[in-house]
């Protein structure tokens, strides 16, 4: 069967496939239209040729083209040849040749065929097969670090807030100027474990169908201290489907990418520079939440390492290099993309696509939990500490015993479970969920079996680090869990709450 070529025109140019006819006796090049569409030209625009070519080519890979063809015009059998152009609009393409080359009778090469295609996509899929590999991997990494880095902070945390109460406030001199620092620094460090914690653990929150203008808005009101110095915030806001996410997580995936916007822009020149959020549903049904800014814009160099966790151009100890690494977990895990264009010097677009939340019937949400305010009356109640962490636990007995407890302080699982075994018991027990020996996790189930109503006043911390057994036992859990460092306010009245219910059953 013969095709007019009329269809195979519209072939080439569906599947974005261009030929190059080159006579190797006379040196008569002709292009077929795609292949001057693939790089760039109205067909006819240019007279076909591998100089002309190599104009559209991106500097780095020029040498290695040039080399390429000239070893195929000379009869070595090519492997394809891949070369990134840059489109009109300042898009890098990634484009593949294959080229077979004609001999006559006595082997010389007379005639050289080569087919052109546009592998952007097949390219950007990869990368980011690769990508999210990757991310698994820090992930679990940051995970342990965070908890290695959590338990110690726990108790400075503690300490501190013990030690400020201790002296009673304002500190004269350089002493309040000092605990002030302390304090400062150990907000940073909580800020950089909450960054690893949240990109480590962004698949397992509560998702619930959300209004995503909402989730904005709650981000630019929490950027808005970045933005005010630097730019006007635009907002063209279009329509949205409801998304199925956990807000807190999204609203941290805007605001990662609200800030570093706000960063690429210079203080002081708010007339000259903007922020645009705009938003739209595309017509698969999605929603594309787009953030434009006007500022330095991305080099081209750094554009393939951008959303690599710890990637930053800050000067050492001003960034985390986590913003956009967290930001792509975040959207990964609730089955969206987020991708990015940048012309340097021309401002960057980061663009958010979310699939639209599923018209399932609405979950039941658990109930919010009753606002905790410390109960009256001080009992002599007992409360049981379990930590393997020494000084987090001491920490702990100096902060719970305020409330008049009787506290005991056992280091393993084992040591509470023959207690209780022996006839002991507790009115509140707070105790770690990992440790080495037995775990809280088998103590709880220990107790579930032999004394349920000692389990029921369990009150659980972590440290950040959760197997995926651990999960599912804190998503059952009926009582209430804190991660390390927590706020020890909301755990005592926990405590307290938890130690002067009469009975659990
Ligand atoms: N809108 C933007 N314009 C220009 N460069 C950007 C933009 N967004 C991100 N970048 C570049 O990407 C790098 C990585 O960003 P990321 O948010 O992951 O880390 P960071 O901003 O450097 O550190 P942190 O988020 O911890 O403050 C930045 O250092 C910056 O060079
Ligand atoms: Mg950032």
């Amino acid at each position: 069967m013969s095709y007019p070529g009329d269809l195979i025109r519209d072939i080439q140019e569906l599947a974005r496939f261009g030929i190059t006819q080159w006579d190797l006796t006379t040196g008569e090049v002709a292009w077929s239209d795609e292949q001057f569409r693939i790089h760039g030209w109205e067909p006819g625009a240019v007279t076909p040729g591998l100089e002309v070519l190599l104009q559209r080519v991106e500097p780095a890979d020029v040498g290695r083209v040039r080399q390429g063809f000239e070893r195929a015009r000379r009869g070595h059998t090519a492997s394809a040849i891949e070369y990134r152009i840059v489109r009109s609009d300042g898009a890098l393409c990634t484009l593949q040749a294959r080229t077979r080359v004609l001999v006559d009778e006595r082997g010389a090469p007379y005639h050289m065929l080569t087919t052109t295609t546009d592998i952007t996509e097949h390219e950007e899929t990869a990368a980011r097969i690769v990508l999210t590999d990757r991310m698994a991997s820090v992930g679990t990494l940051a995970a342990g670090v965070a908890h290695e880095i959590n338990n110690p902070l726990a108790f400075i945390s503690a300490h501190l807030e013990l030690i400020t109460e201790e002296l009673g406030e304002p500190l004269p001199g350089e002493l309040g100027l000092m605990l002030g620092e302390t304090r400062h620094g150990v907000e940073r460090i909580r800020n950089i474990v909450r960054g690893l914690m949240a990109f480590a653990r962004t698949d397992d929150d509560q998702h619930t169908p959300l209004d995503v203008e909402r989730v904005l808005e709650l981000a630019i009101l929490m950027a808005s201290n970045e933005i005010r110095h630097r730019a006007r915030l635009v907002r063209s806001y279009n329509p949205l489907p409801t998304v199925m996410a956990n807000q807190a997580t999204l609203g941290q995936a805007f605001l990662n990418l609200l800030v570093n916007a706000a960063e690429a822009i210079p203080e002081g020149q708010t007339e000259h520079h903007q922020i645009e959020i705009s938003t739209r549903a595309d017509d698969a049904g999605w929603a594309i939440i787009e953030i434009r800014d006007t500022g330095r814009g991305i080099a081209r160099e750094i554009q393939g390492r951008l959303f690599d966790p710890f990637f930053t151009t800050k000067p050492v100890g001003q960034g985390t290099g986590l913003g956009l690494s967290i930001c792509h977990g975040i959207v990964r895990s609730i089955g969206g993309e987020v991708g990015f264009t940048s012309a340097p010097g021309q401002g960057a677009v980061f663009r958010v696509a979310l699939p639209p939340a599923v018209a399932a019937p609405r979950a039941a949400q658990p109930s919010a939990p009753a606002a905790l305010t410390p109960l009256p009356g001080r009992a002599r109640t007992k409360v049981l500490i379990v930590d393997d962490e020494v000084v987090f636990a001491t920490a702990l007995r100096r902060m719970l015993s305020r409330d008049n407890h009787l506290i005991t302080i056992v280091h393993d699982g084992k040591d509470a479970l023959t207690r209780i075994a022996a006839g002991e018991r507790f009115d509140a027990i707070v105790c770690d969920l990992m440790m080495p020996g037995m775990s809280g996790m088998e103590l709880h189930a220990q107790l579930l079996a032999q004394v349920p109503e000692q389990a029921a006043r369990m009150i659980f911390l972590t440290g950040g680090a959760f197997s995926a057994s651990a999960k599912q036992f804190l998503a059952d859990l009926p009582t209430p869990w804190f991660d390390k460092p927590c706020d020890l306010e909301t755990l005592r009245t926990v405590t307290m709450r938890i130690a002067l219910t009469p009975k659990i059953p």
